[in-house]
């Protein structure tokens, strides 16, 4: 898509910008050129090939030419659109906290399918990053209350413009707390979720460009084989949840067999859950 091609069809456009996507060795360029593409045109990826002869205006191609070119230089595509869906939820994504994961979506699940809808405890989010987890429990648990917490306020302020792009004001407190070194006063939390920093610094070292250049690094690396923050949650939930309420966090590829030791002076019911490919990734556990 060179600057003065004027008259491009929507299938020349796509075709174009997969091929430098594809160049630049981007990972799907064929469906990341349909999402940057359709959203230029402000239509559904389907209509692309619905109507793939249509011309291109001249202003949708200096757009998509300069978000390719972003995506070219392996800028997450959910910074591109600014946007990522989350369990269904359409939530803000920018570079002021990590772009929430499909694989992430997982534990929301498991943890609604172990909740009864009409569900009225307190959650309490800790590492909160965008909110993607609390807003995506607290919109499908009408009746919860959340209150999310991080030590970095980039990540808070994006938080909460999507407490109030969800509507949520009414029932989602967000505040800054660092769990090695501030104290979780709230008390009555039936529900504690955490996805910490995991990885440590090989896996960190041999991350894809777009998590490297654009995740926040504490977001993500943890100490002590990545298992640092985790083993600091576990203490921080058998000290603050009620009795019999339900720890739910996310962690590293080899984490699970120590997790389930770390869990097991506080906890019962331990469940070790995996994620889509089968690995080991989840722990929901209740307090003893
Ligand atoms: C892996 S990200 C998860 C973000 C979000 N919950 C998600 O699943 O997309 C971990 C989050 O924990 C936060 N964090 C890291 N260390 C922390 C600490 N000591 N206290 C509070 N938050 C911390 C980071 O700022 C980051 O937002």
């Amino acid at each position: 898509m060179n600057k003065g091609e004027k008259f491009l069809t929507r299938l020349e456009v796509l075709k174009k910008s997969s091929g430098f996507l594809r160049a630049k060795g981007v990972p799907s360029p064929k469906c990341d050129s349909e999402w940057l593409v359709s959203t230029s045109l402000k239509i559904k990826r389907m209509e692309l090939y619905l109507h793939p002869e249509e011309i291109v205006e001249e202003q949708n191609i200096r757009e998509i030419r300069s978000m390719i070119v972003r995506r070219g230089k392996r800028e997450p595509l959910q910074h591109i659109l600014e946007s990522v869906n989350f369990a269904g939820f359409l939530i803000k994504s920018d570079e002021r906290a990590l772009v929430p994961r499909p694989e992430t979506e997982s534990l929301v699940e498991y943890i609604l399918n172990r909740i009864p809808e009409s569900f009225e405890g307190k959650i309490l989010d800790l590492g909160t990053g965008s909110g993607a987890i609390l807003l995506a429990l607290c919109s499908s648990l009408p009746s919860s209350f959340g209150i999310g917490t991080d030590k970095c306020n980039e990540a808070l302020a994006l938080a909460e413009e999507n407490v109030r792009l969800l509507n949520l004001q009414e029932r989602v407190v967000l505040r800054n707390l660092d769990w090695h070194q501030d104290k979780i006063l709230d008390d009555d939390i039936s529900l504690i979720v955490s996805n910490p920093p995991y990885l440590d610094e090989e896996e960190w070292e041999s991350a894809q460009p777009e998590v490297k250049s654009f995740d926040p690094k504490p977001a993500l690396v943890a100490e002590d084989g990545g298992f640092y923050d985790l083993r600091k949650i576990i203490a921080c939930a058998s000290e603050t949840l009620a009795t019999e309420g339900l720890l739910a966090l996310e962690f590293g590829i080899c984490h699970a067999d120590q997790i389930e030791t770390a869990l097991r002076p506080k906890f019962k019911d331990i469940e070790i859950l995996k994620d889509l490919s089968r690995h080991r990734r989840f722990a929901i556990a209740k307090k003893t």
